[in-house]
């Protein structure tokens, strides 16, 4: 059977999920291999990689898209290790009688972590001032040194009130903020429970101290975030995107950062990805960047990297993924 199921893994995940394809492997029920650079097969690489697999295990780098389906008519299953799944196109996959699997839940309050990590380093100019004091800048304790906005009792806009930014909302609980979300689907025993009060966007970008961003990136969200939303925002204010890069228009929010638009911005995603090393946004003192890490700690990529394989593995037994994004695909 291994002979002809063949899975491909387009980078070293964790072991934890790594060793359950191993085993199977070793079982003889799949050929596995695994891409072993550090950098994300290119387009004829991964083209490749896929060449013959029943199976793909991929992250948010490669792009599965409709050319890539048509070259492999024997997929059954794209493994997404990640939650989002916009590097795939789920229309298509359906189309072509392929599973598309992600890993939610797992990554929930990590990712939440994160984006408050960042809000908190934009808001408190945590890099800024680390970067000051390994420059040797440091001489006395200054009145007016590093300012930064409080976030206690600011007002925090979630833009987005999924599973992420539910969480987000339940930290700023503590606190003390004053909640607003926008969101075309409303949870109203959640926001009742938390104190969350759904606006528009344009209200919700008036009066929020720190934006921050949890949507999926869709057709609906790609740029959200653009040159006309950013003048709607204090100047004063604080946006945190740790959703995906093209929610935000890029150059807008570099024009934003530089003119005093907004005040700070603590981004884990940028548009392109990576961030180019010599764009402005990377010089700026007031913008934090983290490289795409939001759900970066050892426990949680661990889960994510059993969910992916257990989903994959399901999919290639015959039984129905767990996580399965196209239900649709079974008919
Ligand atoms: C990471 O960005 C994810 O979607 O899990």
């Amino acid at each position: 059977m291994g002979e002809n199921v063949r899975v491909a893994v387009t980078r070293v995940i964790p072991d934890a999920g790594l060793n359950l394809l191993r085993d199977a492997a070793q079982a003889g029920e799949i050929e596995l291999e695994i891409w072993p650079h550090e950098l994300p097969p290119q387009n004829d690489e991964l083209a490749g990689l896929l060449r013959g697999a029943t199976g793909a295990l991929t992250l948010v780098s490669d792009r599965i898209d409709g050319a890539v389906l048509d070259a492999e008519p024997q997929l059954k299953v794209v493994s997404n290790f990640a939650v989002g799944f916009d590097n795939i196109d789920v229309d298509a996959a359906t189309a072509h009688g392929v599973m598309v699997c992600n890993t939610p839940g797992v990554l929930t309050e990590t990712t939440a972590d994160m984006a408050w990590a960042l809000l908190m380093a934009a808001g408190r100019r945590i890099v800024e001032a680390s970067d000051y004091v390994r420059a040797g800048n440091w001489k006395t304790w200054g009145p007016t040194l590093l300012l930064g906005h409080d976030i206690h009792h600011a007002t925090l806009g979630i833009i987005g009130l999924g599973r992420i930014g539910k969480e987000v909302a339940k930290r700023a609980r503590g606190f003390d903020m004053e909640i607003l979300a926008y969101d075309e689907y409303q949870d109203e025993t959640f926001a009742a429970e938390l104190g969350v009060t759904y606006v528009s966007l344009d209200e919700l970008l008036a009066r929020s101290d720190f934006v921050t961003l949890h949507c999926a990136l869709t057709p609906e969200t790609q740029q959200l975030i653009g040159r006309e939303e950013l003048a709607k925002m204090k100047s004063s204010a604080v946006l945190i995107n740790a959703a995906r890069g093209p929610v935000v228009d890029t150059d807008a929010l570099t024009e934003a950062l530089r003119d005093g638009v907004i005040w700070a911005a603590g981004l884990d995603v940028t548009d392109p990805e990576p961030i180019q090393p010599d764009h402005p946004l990377v010089f700026m003192e007031n913008v934090v960047i983290a490289p795409h890490i939001a759900s970066a700690s050892v426990d949680t990529r661990d889960k994510m990297a059993v969910m992916a394989a257990t989903n994959l593995l399901q999919a290639i037994r015959g039984e129905r993924p767990t996580h399965l994004v196209n239900p649709d695909v079974l008919g």
